[in-house]
């Protein structure tokens, strides 16, 4: 990795905050999950305040399943805003991912003290599987866990991403070893997620052969990144360029509820993640109505935590998370699930 890339993947980060916080940075489908629908049952046999939420996740009791998405990282923004989105989580009793560390362990910004002033706060780090495959990207991704003493280390599969990029990554060779190697040397458990445009069944299952912990499907259907960088280059001869090849590919992906599906059909009893275009607790419901057994969601999160003017409100993002579980909670009730886990489409 280039001094050059670095510089720009820190320049990079705060305008993505504001254009994934915008509607051009979300897919343009109909929404994969308004399709599903959750059977009603009009007797149900539990009481709605006594549904259990809580969740085990790795080796940690959860109060849900349901945790705040991979999003920011080595600016004075994302650390205010990952400093944020920690308190809440611990606050909650709910996991966080952080994202990619690139840019903060090149510009040397330790982020120990999130683990500092949440020591219990379950904690998942993160970085690209381009820089993972790149030299030195392994011991990168060590020191990465070993900064915020990372409870999971998740790494992100983003080709259509780097592909947008200008200055993305394009060459993929290499990866699948980097992984290989990297899931048999990590201390800790190691995540596979996309950043948007899903995780097909085979990927899944080879991903899973390989050892990863969880796959997180990260699907199409919420914040999407083709999007994203097309309407970062928006005037730039190179934005020209790119967004005519782009403009065939702008909502490509699998749609999360697709993935889910499909990749729980490929793996019975693989540990899976819903993300991608979750918008409310009964997004999550029916996450896990499709197999997850777990759920996160990045850009709503932002959006509660960060008003249009840059405006953090925690008790905003407390808030939005206690009515995600209660409607998780309500969608349980309605369908006679004692708990998320007992969450069933009807055959
Ligand atoms: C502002 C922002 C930054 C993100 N940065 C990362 C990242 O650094 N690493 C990563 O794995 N995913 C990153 N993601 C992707 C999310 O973790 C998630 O996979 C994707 O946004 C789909 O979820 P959503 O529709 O709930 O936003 C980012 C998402 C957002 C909104």
């Amino acid at each position: 990795m280039t001094d050059s890339k670095d510089n720009i993947a820190h320049q990079r980060k705060d305008a993505h905050l504001d254009i994934a916080k915008s509607p051009e940075g979300q897919a343009q489908i109909a929404h994969p999950f308004d399709a599903i629908t959750l059977t009603h049952h009009a007797l149900p046999d539990c009481a709605l305040g006594e549904i259990d939420l809580r969740t085990k996740f790795l080796s940690y009791r959860l109060a849900s399943p349901l945790f705040i998405g991979a999003m920011t990282g080595g600016t004075d923004r994302a650390d205010a805003i990952n400093h944020a989105l920690a308190e809440v989580a611990a606050d909650k009793s709910i996991a966080l991912a952080l994202g990619s560390q690139r840019a903060s362990l090149s510009q040397k910004r330790s982020q120990k003290s999130l683990r500092q002033q949440n020591p219990s706060l379950v904690l998942i780090g993160n970085l690209g599987i381009t820089q993972l495959a790149a030299k030195g990207g392994q011991d990168l991704a060590l020191r990465a866990i070993d900064d915020i003493e990372a409870n999971a280390m998740a790494i992100h599969l983003n080709p259509l991403q780097e592909a947008a990029q200008i200055e993305g990554d394009h060459d993929w060779r290499g990866t699948t070893d980097a992984l290989a190697e990297f899931i048999a040397k990590s201390p800790v458990p190691v995540i596979i997620k996309e950043v948007g445009a899903g995780i097909n069944a085979a990927l899944a299952t080879q991903l899973d052969a390989l050892g990863a912990a969880y796959i997180d499907v990260a699907g199409l259907g919420g914040t999407n990144w083709t999007r994203i960088e097309v309407t970062r280059h928006p005037d730039t001869p190179e934005g020209a360029h790119q967004s005519n090849p782009f403009a065939p590919f702008l909502d490509w992906g699998i749609d999360t509820a697709t993935a889910l599906r499909q990749a729980r059909a490929a793996l019975p009893y693989g540990k899976l993640i819903g993300s991608g275009g979750i918008r409310h607790g009964l997004d999550v419901a029916k996450a896990m109505a499709l197999g997850a057994n777990m759920v996160c969601a990045a850009g709503p999160l932002l959006r509660a935590l960060e008003d249009e003017s840059g405006h953090i409100s925690q008790n905003k993002l407390g808030a939005t998370i206690d009515e995600w579980h209660h409607q998780l909670r309500l969608a349980c009730f309605l369908t006679n699930a004692a708990s998320p886990s007992q969450l069933k489409l009807q055959p």
